[in-house]
């Protein structure tokens, strides 16, 4: 019997559920029940106990446990496992090592906190408490060359998750989104593959919900709507917007993403200057390939395709 079981009893309830009662339906002694009540009250649940009625959950935590996060999802793929750290080094590095041990894929990687947060380029990506920071193991049967499209996928689904939650989010090439302005959204994405086969592809997604962060450059959920935002319910629906988009992905190719992606974009039809390697490419961009690439139109009216790089406009 896990803690997990013992919840959903009593959210099925909804009402007080005596120690009997879930002994007996979960096959256990009232004192294993009453020391798990112990470990789901020092996790943070709020549960009520009357000596002659029994338990009833009043209150849940704001933290990502899995049992939270699992908890009216609607995937069938994407979070069925979601293995939840108060700290971790980097939900990257631990998603790492549980795909080379072979993990299932739609396997989630959830942290309240890393010490090691991994942004693009090798830089550093802060991650303190109030944000979402996630990996998501995938095991697409695609051409190595084709990942970067995964990439350009989760930021048409986190884009959507946030247009779900009234936030007036774009993407910016490669993969940031940005809401007014200011970065919202970063996305790493790693990958183990042999020389025509992806082994795994481990996306990391790190969201500012209601981390406080400086509003200078960068932007949370929070800051943009005026309020605190549920993270429980924020993850539930980027992993939803997310399947949809993989399933799609992997049943009619990227075209359909490309065609969001396109649609989300602020980065189309600007003048950008993208630093790639000790290069600076100054030009408009007209077009992002299946690949991934920037099309930039420079001002020679020469057309170069980048393939990576740091974008401004
Ligand atoms: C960037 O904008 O440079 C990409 C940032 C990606 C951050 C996320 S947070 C969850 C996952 N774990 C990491 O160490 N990095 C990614």
């Amino acid at each position: 019997m896990t803690k997990e079981e013992i919840l959903q009893v009593l959210r099925e309830k909804n009402d007080y559920v005596s120690g009997e009662y879930l002994a007996e339906s979960l096959g256990v002694t009232r004192t294993a029940i009453w020391k798990q009540i112990h470990t789901l009250i020092k996790e943070g649940y709020v549960i009520d106990s009357q000596q002659n009625k029994g338990y009833r959950l009043v209150g849940v935590p704001d933290r990502l446990y899995a049992s939270e996060v699992k908890y009216g999802l609607q995937t069938k793929l994407l979070g069925k496992r979601v293995v939840h750290f108060n700290v971790t080094t980097s939900t990257n590095i631990v998603a790492r090592q549980m795909a080379e041990e072979g993990v299932e894929e739609g396997t989630v990687i959830v942290a309240e906190t890393q010490t090691r947060g991994k942004g693009r380029l090798g830089r550093k990506f802060i991650t303190k408490g109030g944000g979402v920071w996630m990996s998501v193991i995938l095991k697409p049967n695609i051409d190595p060359m084709h990942a970067s499209s995964i990439t350009l996928m989760a930021a048409v689904s986190v884009t959507k998750a946030l247009r779900g939650m009234g936030l007036e989010a774009v993407i910016k090439w490669p993969n940031d989104v940005f809401v007014n302005g200011k970065k919202i959204c970063g996305i790493l994405t790693e990958m183990s593959a042999e020389t025509d086969i992806v082994n795994f592809i481990i996306l990391g997604i790190g969201v500012n919900v209601n981390n406080d962060i400086p509003l200078e450059t960068a932007t949370t959920m929070k800051a943009e709507l005026g309020k605190e935002v549920s993270r429980v319910r924020f993850i539930q629906a980027l992993l939803e917007e997310l399947e949809e988009d993989y399933l799609t992905f992997k049943e009619k190719g990227f075209t359909p993403i490309l065609w969001n992606w396109r649609r989300f974009s602020d980065t189309l039809g600007r003048p950008v200057e993208v630093s790639c390697q000790d290069e600076k490419i100054r030009g408009v961009a007209q077009d992002v390939d299946e690949d991934g690439s920037l099309i930039v139109k420079l001002t020679d009216g020469t057309v170069k395709k980048i393939v990576s790089g740091d974008c401004r406009h």
